[in-house]
């Protein structure tokens, strides 16, 4: 089996360091499938790739044919079937929003560009950086000749820190909800919903059985989780995150569960009101390496106004960075 080909970018970074040896292991794509791995840095980084690579052989796993360390996007991308973009630029002291949505422009145009320029017809992208969603947005308006919906963000680690506050809160273990959903942004207004989650076929709203902690305790510990680990740890959520990117594009490329679903960040179809184009996190069924938003669900009017909430958010990052000029 031709190996396939896998762009993490970011790679001397922490979430490239715990990424990458979980795709040379199998992880990613499965036990069968061998891997040959492109890392992408900017030239300052590259010396701490190489040293990261050097490890990477190290370990001599029976799935890695290869590894390629650049600071050329275009070689980075070229003939790419998986691109993990995790290399981003963190907010500093005294920026404000509108540079960081610039600085990310200059990093997620060229990185699209260079993926309409050189990737495999199959190519599927998964951005992890932050703004995820419209980092996501940005490098797809410059890819024009790929498919718009294999451009994707990543908010998997909120759903699975979702799970796990919920198996926390009713003592139940993990595998035993199903139909979770992260609604909206990868941001502090993302909406965890509970009322169409299920365990053992109940409503998992209903076995809390509690607004008040839902709305209270629930949601914003699961929507600044983020800032908590920050806060915890003087860094950004690094492992679980890396996690999170491997459960995302496993799932997408080998299927969901029967009887439950995901959720990704995905290009709005105008499912559930939420406006056509915008890269917004939907529950998602994945089968034969594509994903459909689950249809159908019933959304409650505190449901609406969270998810509402997050989408106009969305919104207006979309805004902002069209009047930047970076769509
Ligand atoms: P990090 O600072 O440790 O690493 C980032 C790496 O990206 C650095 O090595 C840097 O040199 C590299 N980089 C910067 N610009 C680049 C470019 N143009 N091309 C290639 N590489 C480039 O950061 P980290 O902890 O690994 O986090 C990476 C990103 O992931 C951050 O934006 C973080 O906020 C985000 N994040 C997202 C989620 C999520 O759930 N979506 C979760 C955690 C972190
Ligand atoms: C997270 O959810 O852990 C990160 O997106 C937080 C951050 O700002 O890097």
């Amino acid at each position: 089996m031709a190996p396939v080909n896998v762009t993490v970018t970011g790679a001397a970074g922490q979430i490239g360091y715990a990424l990458l040896f979980r795709i040379a292991s199998g992880h990613l794509l499965g036990p069968d499938t061998p891997v040959s791995l492109r890392l992408l840095e900017i030239p300052q980084a590259v010396k701490a790739a190489e040293g990261t690579a050097m490890e990477l052989d190290d370990c001599a796993f029976p799935l890695l044919s290869g590894i390629e360390i650049t600071d050329d996007p275009k070689k980075a991308f070229d003939g790419v079937n998986v691109a993990l973009l995790v290399g981003a630029r963190p907010r500093t002291k005294g920026m404000e929003r509108g540079d960081l949505l610039e600085a990310n422009g200059g990093i997620f145009k060229p990185q699209g560009e260079a993926i309409n320029a050189g990737a495999a017809s199959d190519v599927r992208v998964l951005v992890v950086g932050n703004p995820a969603n419209t980092n996501a947005l940005i490098a797809q308006s410059h890819a024009p000749d790929v498919p718009r919906e294999r451009f994707t963000a990543m908010t998997r680690l909120d759903h699975n820190r979702a799970l796990s506050q919920l198996s926390a809160k009713l003592g139940r273990p993990i595998t035993d909800i199903k139909k979770l959903t992260i609604w909206g942004n990868h941001s502090a207004t993302q909406y965890p919903d509970l009322f169409n989650a299920e365990i053992d076929g109940q409503s998992a709203a209903a076995l809390v059985n509690d607004e008040a902690w839902l709305a209270d305790t629930y949601i914003p510990t699961v929507a600044k989780r983020g800032a908590a680990i920050i806060e915890a740890r003087g860094a950004s959520s690094a492992a679980s995150a890396a996690n999170a990117a491997i459960d995302h594009i496993h799932d997408w490329v080998n299927g969901t569960p029967e009887g439950d679903w995901t959720s990704m960040a995905i290009p709005s179809d105008g499912s559930y009101g939420v406006p056509e184009g915008i890269i917004s996190s939907f529950p998602v069924t994945c089968s034969g390496g594509e994903y459909s938003i689950v249809q159908g669900l019933e959304i409650n009017d505190f449901s609406r106004a969270r998810i509402d909430a997050s989408v106009a958010e969305l919104v207006e990052e979309r805004d902002a960075v069209k009047s930047l000029g970076l769509l």
